[in-house]
């Protein structure tokens, strides 16, 4: 591609082009702050690219989502979670005796240190999971003083551990909270099994997952695998350019993951449809409120910064809610005030206009509702998804070629020089 050029203060600059597999193009302004001494300003990154990266693609205005080519509707209930999360980090597929290998490695690093144990005694029984998952995978450093080596093999090792202990901390912060013994993980059990089993079995009878929840938890994973440089998946990469260890870097992926404009809207929007429900069912009144640019109200689980047509997560995730509900013969009344909301929305010019659809986050609520999950584990349960997704971009960046510690600019604003005297 031919380079553009840039003229500022009379002197004209030449920046290379970037153009993706997908034609998309990027103008590379390494050299801009150097020959001209200008800086680009763009608050939320919307028309800036931070890397150049090969997991993911998601064209916003098509609603196209692919995991290393792949359409998210082909593999999306076709192939398991934990061969979804070896082709995000190894760019493949697994062989059966990768997956096999793959498999194995993770129900054998499904246990946490027993020490570990002890410090679910030292949150109080009201806290977030969220807070617990952040704190409990920084600690998982102590536990694994090697995360700061840059041997693969290491790194393999701890990005195994990542995947197979994060899930087992999240059931037993679920059991903590209710006053239940931990369950161990079960190595005969697979992925999705083993942490309904360490969730819900009770000591006193053997349990068998329902498959249709098998089923369900499978293909929610799958959905939140990855999605390319979110606001989580961009902080681990940042987190991880200064070569803090990998449990570090997810830690802070964690983090940004939980706040409500992100992860933490799957659980804002049951929060949501139960206080419309609350008031009567009256959810043209709340249509109304989310439009007042007056109000802070906001449609949770609407809107995305990339995808300005439906989410193509939504679309899977909405069916797979009504099949959930109807193979276990529960009836959601929440389930048809979402559709109520998303009907009105979608047939209004304000949504329709600013181009808002319902996102991943506004239905999937409702299946893990309908599995017995509380509430305020709904954005664990996503941080569960987007795992295998942080660490293969963690993995892509510390072995970039362009790898270097990320560190923005900015325009000052502040107040010029001035003394004490
Ligand atoms: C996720 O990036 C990813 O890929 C994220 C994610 C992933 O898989 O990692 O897809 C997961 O985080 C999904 C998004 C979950 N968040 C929510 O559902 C929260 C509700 N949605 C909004 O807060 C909002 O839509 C965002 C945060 C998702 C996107 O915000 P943007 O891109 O900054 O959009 P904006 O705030 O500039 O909105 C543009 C216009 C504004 O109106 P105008 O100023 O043009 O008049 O749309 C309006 C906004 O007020 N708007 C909404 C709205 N979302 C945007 N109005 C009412 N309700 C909403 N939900």
């Amino acid at each position: 591609m031919k380079p553009i050029k840039i003229k500022v203060n009379n002197q004209e600059i030449e920046c290379p082009v970037i153009e993706g597999t997908e034609n998309e193009h990027g103008i590379n302004i390494t050299q801009l702050r150097k020959k001209t001494g200008y800086i680009t300003l763009d608050p939320g990154y919307a028309n800036t690219g931070a890397c150049i990266s090969k997991i993911t693609f998601i064209d916003g205005e098509k609603g196209i989502l692919r995991y290393r080519g792949y359409p998210i509707e082909e593999l999306a209930g076709k192939i398991s979670f934990t061969e979804t999360a070896y082709l995000l980090l190894n760019g493949e597929l697994p062989s059966q005796d990768e997956k096999n290998q793959f498999s194995k490695s993770l129900r054998k690093n499904a246990n946490i240190h027993e020490d570990m144990k002890r410090f679910f005694d030292g949150f109080p029984l009201n806290a977030h999971p969220m807070a617990t998952l952040s704190s409990m995978v920084t600690a998982l450093s102590a536990f694994h003083p090697d995360s700061e080596s840059e041997d693969e093999e290491i790194i393999n090792k701890n990005i195994i551990n990542i995947l197979a202990k994060v899930k087992t901390i999240a059931a037993y912060s679920y059991r903590k909270y209710n006053g239940l013994p931990f369950i161990y993980p079960n190595q005969d059990l697979n992925y999705v099994e083993n942490f309904l089993h360490m969730m819900f079995s009770d000591s006193q009878e053997e349990y068998h997952a329902d498959p249709v929840l098998v089923d369900a938890l499978n293909l929610l994973l799958i959905l939140h695998a990855d999605h390319e440089q979110n606001c989580s998946t961009s902080t681990v990469r940042l987190a991880g350019s200064s070569k803090s260890n990998v449990f570090g870097a997810i830690s802070s992926g964690i983090s940004a993951l939980w706040g409500p404009l992100h992860g933490g809207a799957n659980q804002a929007v049951i929060e949501m449809l139960k206080t419309i429900k609350k008031d009567g069912n009256n959810y043209k009144k709340y249509i109304e409120y989310a439009k007042d640019k007056n109000s802070p109200f906001r449609l949770m689980g609407f809107g995305h910064r990339v995808y300005k047509n439906y989410d193509p997560r939504a679309k899977i995730i909405k069916k797979a809610a009504d099949q959930v509900l109807t193979k276990l013969k529960i009836n959601d009344p929440l389930l048809d005030l979402a559709k109520q909301l998303e009907e009105v929305a979608l047939n209004d010019d304000y949504f329709v206009q600013r181009g808002l659809y319902p996102n991943v986050d506004f239905y999937s609520g409702i299946i893990y509702r309908a599995m017995g999950i509380p509430t305020n584990m709904f954005t664990v349960m996503f941080a569960l998804g987007r795992l295998p997704g942080w660490l293969a971009h963690w993995k892509e960046m510390i072995n970039s070629p362009d790898f270097k510690i990320n560190r923005p600019r900015q325009i000052y604003t502040g107040p010029t020089k001035r003394s004490l005297k």
